[in-house]
């Protein structure tokens, strides 16, 4: 064993040329004896050929693959039972391993079969489950999850009316800091024909129901929130005994059907996770086994499911919350190209609601990376100009991209790279010509700034120049610095969690 994983260890270092045309020979002319000690050879090839060698190279590769399930030593058709779905199964590999299921005496190597049709299962195998009479090593679940994947994929119906709604509770789910203001996003939307009215704020949680039937698209107008889930409910004392089977109740619950047949063209398929760490990978199969058993048509599987289902684990409860896989986020249609440092969206959402732009507004972002503040704040109506800085050529070329691909009719773009520090040098951005200031700058961490504490203190003074008064600067503050200029005033300050580290959101209205 030691020395196969030692084998393995020193082949997966090579490139795939040289284990095709060096190693590969070398294994195929040892002879039958000698070939169970070099089966760590087969796991490189598998390993290495999953993520390069070229398209003919890998055609090749699979067919020598295929020629070692019929190997006399068990040992290898084992190895190749293990690689073979990493190249991905066909129909001749998946008749192949389950003959050897059906024919090999060792147990070892029927539960190897088992793993391999788990992941490369199509029509074959399910006419063998549905003939056996007998248990087989594999999980029937994942076998179907298999089939379904292929021959039934899944995507979210943005547009798909979910009728029944009524008790439905629905979380939104933002960074901590945030909830304020998307609780307020949801009350104004509620008052202007919007379908969700506020329910709750728990935690990084905003929580909603619906007033109305309404789609996925119309809780994705809401521009505060990142990610949503619909609750399934909630255990008390998720440590006994039966918490499996009553958790497995929940997800396998008629409303989970209802949502996932409203919401989902395709198979009914969501990735299982536990918040917790304690949750072994052993509970959380027994759990979507369980849930398997309730209701066959919903599948756990991790790989390319339209849903999620989480399970929040406390001391005294789970919560568990189905989440749509809302991918590419409809709300950032505009983004064309985008930057390491670019904003959390959400932020930006909260950055332009705080600034609350009227009529005829110029707005400035003197750090605008790729947009995405100018962006939002246009979303929302009333700007005339916009002018974005950035020292970088990319962040700017994909701020001009981006700018064009949001379509706003009617508002001026001017892009410049450039520091913000020469800016009335650089464009037309005269004392007192701003409404707004908007921005994300660098904070000091992904974007490194070598003295930060004077890079905002001209920023301060800066913004202060360039707005007239009654104009609004809305931007992230990752040090506790006032400005030293006492014309502008601060009216809001939140401290906001980005991730691992706090900054502070701040509004200052110029006097
Ligand atoms: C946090 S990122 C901005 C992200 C942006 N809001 C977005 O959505 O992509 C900060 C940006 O400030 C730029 N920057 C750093 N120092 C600058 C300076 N002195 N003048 C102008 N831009 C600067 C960086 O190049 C970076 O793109």
């Amino acid at each position: 064993m030691k020395a196969d994983n030692d084998l393995y260890r020193q082949m997966r270092t090579l490139s795939a040329e040289h284990l095709w045309t060096i190693e590969v020979p070398k294994f195929n002319q040892a002879s039958a004896t000698d070939r169970p000690r070099l089966a760590g050879l087969i796991r490189a090839v598998g390993v290495v050929f999953a993520s390069s060698g070229t398209a003919s190279q890998k055609v090749a590769v699979k067919a020598w693959m295929k020629s070692l399930l019929q190997d006399p030593s068990e040992k290898v058709r084992r190895y190749a039972m293990a690689a073979i779905p990493k190249l991905g199964g066909d129909v001749e590999a998946e008749k192949e391993i389950l003959s050897i299921l059906k024919t090999s005496s060792v147990d070892r190597e029927k539960r190897k079969a088992g793993a391999a049709l788990e992941k490369i299962a199509g029509q074959e195998t399910l006419q063998t489950l549905a003939q056996s009479q007998t248990p087989l090593p594999f999980s029937e679940q994942k076998i179907r999850a298999n089939v379904a994947r292929q021959t039934n994929p899944s995507s979210l119906r943005m547009d798909e009316i979910l009728e029944r709604y009524d008790t439905l509770r629905i979380s939104l789910r933002c960074r901590k800091g945030l909830e304020a203001l998307l609780a307020e996003e949801v009350k104004k939307s509620a008052k202007h024909g919007g379908k969700f009215r506020l329910l709750e704020i728990r935690g990084c949680h905003v929580v909603v129901a619906a007033t109305a039937p309404f789609t996925l698209r119309d809780l994705y107008q809401l521009r505060c929130f990142d990610t949503c889930a619909f609750s399934l409910g909630r255990i008390d004392n998720p440590q006994a005994a039966d918490a499996i089977q009553r958790l497995a109740k929940l997800i396998a619950s008629p409303l989970t059907e209802r949502l996932m047949s409203s919401f989902t063209v395709g198979s009914f398929r969501y990735r299982l996770s536990f918040s917790d760490a304690q949750t072994s990978d052993v509970l959380l199969q027994k759990c979507a086994q369980a849930a398997f058993e309730i209701n066959p048509r919903i599948l756990n599987d991790a790989r390319e499911s339209a849903w999620s289902i989480e399970v929040y684990v406390t001391p005294t409860a789970a919560l568990v919350e189905l989440s749509p896989k809302v991918l590419p986020d409809p709300r950032l249609a505009y983004r064309m190209g985008t930057i390491s440092a670019a904003s959390h969206p959400p932020l930006a959402a909260c950055i332009a609601r705080l600034a609350d732009p009227q009529a005829n507004e110029v707005v400035w972002d003197p750090f605008c990376g790729s947009g995405m503040e100018l962006i939002e704040t246009c979303l929302r109506g009333g700007v005339v100009k916009v002018i974005g800085f950035d020292l970088s050529e990319e962040a700017i070329q994909h701020a001009q991209n981006n700018f064009q691909a949001a379509n706003l009719a009617g508002v001026k773009s001017h892009f410049i790279v450039g520091d913000f520090r020469n800016y009335i040098a650089e464009t037309d951005l005269q004392p007192g010509t701003v409404s707004l200031v908007v921005s994300n700058p660098p904070l000091g961490r992904r974007v490194r700034v070598p003295n930060l504490q004077g890079m905002f203190t001209d920023f301060f003074q800066a913004a202060s120049r360039v707005l007239k008064p009654g104009g609004k600067l809305v931007f992230v503050n990752p040090l506790k610095l006032e400005p030293a200029d006492s014309s502008l005033r601060r009216t809001y300050r939140q401290v906001v969690d980005l991730g691992g580290y706090d900054c502070r959101l701040e509004v200052y209205v110029k006097l």
